[in-house]
This record gives structure tokens, C-alpha cells and sequence, in this order.
């Protein structure tokens, strides 16, 4: 499973890119805004830290529009995803870049039909959000699930990358589907680690250990 983190917080990148963890970086209109930052600079210094895709979106609504911002975003370093909407004008921006050999990662999917014409419009990533379809009660484990199944059935190549995940059990219910890639905010990557008996166990280890009077180096 590819991990990619769902922020422009450099500082958030870093520390999970120091352990190896950041398969890629996604960012959206949304996180920048959160950043403060400026989209081009902050975009470039993610792209000189991480070595995988990083997607960078574009917010015009017309396909030409789209193109000229895009071509401006992959412009920043040969690893940028240029992140398109789901709609035709997004659809065309994207078959406009893959075919001129960058990635496009087509956002804002919330239905298996929408992701089978992402990937016929030769998306190199699909983004469904799987968050906000448990928010309006679907169930967005269950489109991946469909999702996976149509491209397996198909051989299409786009990556599925779920997207809009709120919690460790979304991590876990995709993997077992087989998502290509999950993107996640920091801080749900990071309470991947929580175990209560985990804690439980380290504490009896140093009282124990605290009983024996005896040192390790
Ligand atoms: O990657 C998509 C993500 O940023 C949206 O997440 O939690 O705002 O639905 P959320």
C-alpha cells in the first residue's frame, strides 16, 4: 500500500518522509489555504523533498483554463500530479496532459461510473472520497471495492488512491480491498500507532524492568 499525505504542511511531510513513510504528497485548494503559503512555493519545496507524485490542483472550471494552469503546476518539478476535477472540462485537461506524458490524479470522485471514464480518459490516479460519502450515509469503502473490481475486470492501469479518509479503520478497510494508494492527513497516518495494549505492555516492561535494579549500556 502507497502512502501519500494529505497536506501543504512541510513540516507534517517531513517528519513522516524522514521515516520512509511518504510514498507521495496530495494537495488541494483547501490545504493550501490551511498552509498560508503560496501555491508555487510551497509546491516546489514539497517537490524537492519528496521523491513520488505530488498533486498539485487547478481551479479553473473551463478545460483550457485548466490546461494553462496545469502546464504552470507541472512546470514546478518532474514529479507533480496535475489534479483535475471530475467533470468533461477536467476529463479533457486530463486525456490533454496524459498524453502528453504527465500524471493527472482526477479528483472529487464519489461514484464507480465517474472512475471508469477518469481512467478511460487515461487518469494516472483516481481520487475517490470516501470521507464525505460516510458523511451524506453511503458507504465509501464500498465504492472502492467496486472500483477495484471494474478496473481488475478490465486491466485499466489508473491507480486508485482513496482519498478523504478520517480514520484508521478506513486505512485498514480499503487495504483489504487492495487500493493502490491511500492518502491521509498526518495526524490519522500517525495514529496507526496507537494500541491501548501496547501501552499496557511497555508500562508492565519498565516496572519489571525498573525491579531489577539492572542498567543496559
Ligand atoms: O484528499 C481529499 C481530502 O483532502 C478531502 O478530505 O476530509 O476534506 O473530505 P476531507
Amino acid at each position: 500500500m502507497k502512502f501519500f499525505v494529505d497536506t501543504a504542511d512541510v513540516a507534517a511531510i517531513k517528519e513522516l518522509n524522514d521515516l520512509g513513510m511518504v510514498d507521495g504528497v496530495t494537495t488541494n485548494p483547501s490545504l493550501i489555504l490551511k498552509s498560508g503559503r503560496d501555491i508555487i512555493e510551497v509546491t516546489k519545496e514539497i517537490c524537492d523533498m519528496v521523491e513520488g507524485p505530488v498533486s498539485a490542483e487547478v481551479v479553473a472550471e473551463k478545460a483550457e483554463d485548466m490546461i494553462r494552469e496545469g502546464t504552470k503546476l507541472a512546470a514546478i518539478a518532474p514529479n507533480i500530479a496535475i489534479k483535475v476535477p471530475l467533470t468533461w472540462d477536467g476529463l479533457k485537461a486530463c486525456r490533454h496532459f496524459s498524453d502528453a506524458g504527465h500524471m493527472v490524479n482526477v479528483t472529487l470522485c464519489f461514484s464507480a461510473a465517474q472512475a471508469i471514464l477518469a481512467a478511460k480518459a487515461g487518469a494516472t490516479f483516481i481520487s475517490p472520497f470516501i470521507g464525505r460519502l460516510d458523511d451524506i450515509h453511503l458507504d465509501g469503502v464500498d465504492l472502492i471495492a467496486d472500483i477495484r473490481e471494474i478496473y481488475d475486470n478490465y486491466g485499466y492501469e489508473t491507480q486508485i488512491l482513496a482519498a478523504s479518509i478520517r480514520s484508521v479503520n478506513h486505512i485498514i478497510e480499503v487495504g483489504k480491498i487492495g487500493t493502490d494508494v491511500i492518502t491521509a492527513p498526518p495526524s490519522v497516518i500517525k495514529s496507526m500507532i496507537n494500541h491501548p495494549l501496547t501501552d499496557k505492555g511497555l508500562a508492565q516492561f519498565n516496572e519489571d524492568w525498573a525491579k531489577t535494579g539492572q542498567k543496559i549500556g
